[in-house]
């Protein structure tokens, strides 16, 4: 590590670095795209934080001061945190502890390298000193919350970039832990997660949710019709199992059976209909297994050779499986 004693220094060393950014009336324009270089204003913060960086600075293994290329280097925001905002003010590892052997430890440590982790509410804490309520406002007793997770380990804060909250690289940071779902996304049909058309967080919020399973919304229905609204009716004719579920059918990552399909029809519809219709009736009987055999469409007149009805079975006639407007559409075959 090399020691910096100036802070004047330090400041010279970013303004290198940086791109500035001033108004004609000499006031910092914030520029939030991504990547930018924001200019190191010797403010307030930036002077508190001299009491770290003259020891941490740009030639730690980690990239330190690149904090200042993100949205927490805003340097003409009163909120902005020092590095004593998230670290705590360390009052032991800047002028020494008595009872410990070389250099104490800071009080909120993040990693594990030198020193040991701080516990994950300790570490969650110290960022919802800032950012609770809003999207965060059921982090509490979440699922991550209760597993042990605290914002770093989704957040990289040091990093200019912070793969989390950037739609291209927001799964691989899920797929550390998530591999089913990984697995999923390979599948031949999928949501296009794969693409960065799509993100997890489209479906999920992961600080937490009123709904089932980190859902962004409160139920699994209103998270898909935010954006599938065509299928959220009203409908004269309603099919139970979409109203109450979609994943009745469907599966959200990934399957094998287009489109998102938890089984193949018929024995998708199987799982719920076995009545006297699919054992019993003629065209049921054709569609329930003996694919062979070439059924009359009692709806239409028409004769349907059975195996080229296979693939969509028993939606064949039940076309309106999501549910009918029609006013004859009870049987969800228009
Ligand atoms: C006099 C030099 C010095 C100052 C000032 C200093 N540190 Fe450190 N810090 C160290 C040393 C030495 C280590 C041990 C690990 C290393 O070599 O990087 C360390 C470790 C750390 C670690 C843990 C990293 C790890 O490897 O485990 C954090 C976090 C940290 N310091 C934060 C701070 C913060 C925040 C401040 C300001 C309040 C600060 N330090 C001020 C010298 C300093
Ligand atoms: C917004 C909160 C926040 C601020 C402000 C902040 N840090 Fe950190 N720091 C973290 C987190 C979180 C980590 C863990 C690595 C990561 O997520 O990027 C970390 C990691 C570190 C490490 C250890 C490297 C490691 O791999 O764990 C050091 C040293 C450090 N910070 C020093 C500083 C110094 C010096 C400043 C001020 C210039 C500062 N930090 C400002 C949150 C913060
Ligand atoms: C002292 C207050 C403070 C602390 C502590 C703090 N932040 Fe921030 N954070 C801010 C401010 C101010 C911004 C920029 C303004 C904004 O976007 O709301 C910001 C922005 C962010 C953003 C980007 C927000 C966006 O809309 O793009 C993320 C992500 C973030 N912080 C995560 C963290 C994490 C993780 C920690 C803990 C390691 C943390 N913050 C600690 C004040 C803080
Ligand atoms: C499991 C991963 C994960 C954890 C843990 C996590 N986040 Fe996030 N966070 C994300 C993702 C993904 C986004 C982007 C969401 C989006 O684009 O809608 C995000 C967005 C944000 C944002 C910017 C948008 C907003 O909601 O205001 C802030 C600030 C933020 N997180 C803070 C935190 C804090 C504070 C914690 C800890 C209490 C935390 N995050 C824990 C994944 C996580
Ligand atoms: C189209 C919406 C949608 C998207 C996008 C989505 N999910 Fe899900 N996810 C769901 C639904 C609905 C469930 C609950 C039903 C289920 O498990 O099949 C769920 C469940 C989960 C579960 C819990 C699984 C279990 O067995 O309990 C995890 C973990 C998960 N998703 C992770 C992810 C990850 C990681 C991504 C991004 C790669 C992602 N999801 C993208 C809708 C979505
Ligand atoms: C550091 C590991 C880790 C990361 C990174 C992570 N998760 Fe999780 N996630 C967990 C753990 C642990 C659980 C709880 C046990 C489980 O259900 O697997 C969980 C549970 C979930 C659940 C299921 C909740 C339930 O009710 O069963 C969803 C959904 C989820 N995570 C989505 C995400 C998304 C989306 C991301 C990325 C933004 C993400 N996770 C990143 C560890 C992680
Ligand atoms: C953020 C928007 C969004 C949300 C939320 C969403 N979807 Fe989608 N869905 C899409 C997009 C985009 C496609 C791809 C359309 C295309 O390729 O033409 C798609 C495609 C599909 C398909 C057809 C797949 C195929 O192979 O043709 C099904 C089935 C589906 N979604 C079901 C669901 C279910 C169930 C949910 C709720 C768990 C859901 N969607 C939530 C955006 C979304
Ligand atoms: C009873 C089973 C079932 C349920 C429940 C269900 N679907 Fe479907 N869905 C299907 C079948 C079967 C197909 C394929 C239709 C075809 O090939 O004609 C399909 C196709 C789709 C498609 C792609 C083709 C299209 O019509 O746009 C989307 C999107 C879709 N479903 C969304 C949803 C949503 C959203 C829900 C919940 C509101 C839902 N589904 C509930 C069985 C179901
Ligand atoms: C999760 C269970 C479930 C699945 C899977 C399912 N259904 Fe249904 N379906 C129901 C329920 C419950 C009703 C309402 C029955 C009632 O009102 O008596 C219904 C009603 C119907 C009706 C209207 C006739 C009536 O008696 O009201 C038709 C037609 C139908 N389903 C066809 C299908 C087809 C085709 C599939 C496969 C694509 C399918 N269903 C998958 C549960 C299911
Ligand atoms: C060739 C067209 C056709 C095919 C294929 C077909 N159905 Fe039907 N279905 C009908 C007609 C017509 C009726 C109304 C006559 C009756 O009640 O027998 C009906 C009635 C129903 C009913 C409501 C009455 C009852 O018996 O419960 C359900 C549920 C149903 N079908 C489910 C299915 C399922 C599941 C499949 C696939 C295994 C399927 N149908 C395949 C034409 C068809």
């Amino acid at each position: 590590m090399k020691l910096i004693g100036n802070v004047l220094i330090v400041c010279a060393v970013l303004a290198g670095m940086v791109a500035s950014a001033f108004a004609a009336d000499g006031n910092y324009l914030p520029d939030l795209s991504a990547g930018t270089v924001r200019p190191a204003s010797p403010d307030a913060a930036l002077k508190k934080d001299a009491v770290c960086t003259r020891c941490h600075d740009e030639s730690e293994a980690m990239p330190i001061l690149s904090i200042y290329q993100t949205e927490h280097g805003v340097r003409g925001d009163g909120r902005t945190p020092t590095c004593q905002s998230c670290h705590g003010e360390s009052e032991k590892h800047l002028h020494g502890d008595p009872n410990v052997k070389g250099r104490a430890k800071p009080d909120v440590i993040f990693n594990k390298h030198t020193f040991p982790m701080s516990e994950a509410t300790e570490r969650a804490g110290v960022c919802l000193t800032c950012h609770k309520g809003s999207a965060r406002s059921h982090w509490e007793g979440s699922q991550h919350q209760a597993n042990g997770l605290a914002c770093n380990d989704c957040h990289k804060v040091h990093q200019p970039v912070d793969k989390a909250r950037d739609k291209k690289t927001q799964r691989d940071v899920c797929f550390t832990c998530h591999k089913e779902q990984r697995a999923d996304t390979h599948k031949a049909s999928t949501h296009p997660l794969d693409t960065s058309k799509m993100a997890c967080s489209d479906c999920h919020n992961p600080h937490g949710s009123t709904g089932p399973k980190l859902m962004k919304k409160n139920s699994v229905n209103e998270t898909c019709w935010s954006c599938h609204a065509e299928k959220r009716g009203p409908f004269l004719w309603e099919h139970q199992p979409v109203s109450e579920d979609c994943t009745n059918c469907h599966t959200p990552h990934g399957s094998n059976i287009k489109p998102l399909l938890k089984n193949r029809p018929p024995m998708l519809c199987d799982d719920c209909h076995d009545g006297p219709h699919n054992s019993q009736a003629p065209y049921g009987a054709g569609m329930a297994g003996n694919q062979g055999t070439t059924v009359t469409n009692p709806l239409t007149n028409a004769n349907n050779a059975s195996s080229s009805a296979a693939g969509r079975a028993c939606m064949n006639c039940h076309v309106m499986v999501h549910g009918s407007n029609s006013p004859a559409g009870a049987l969800l075959h228009r």
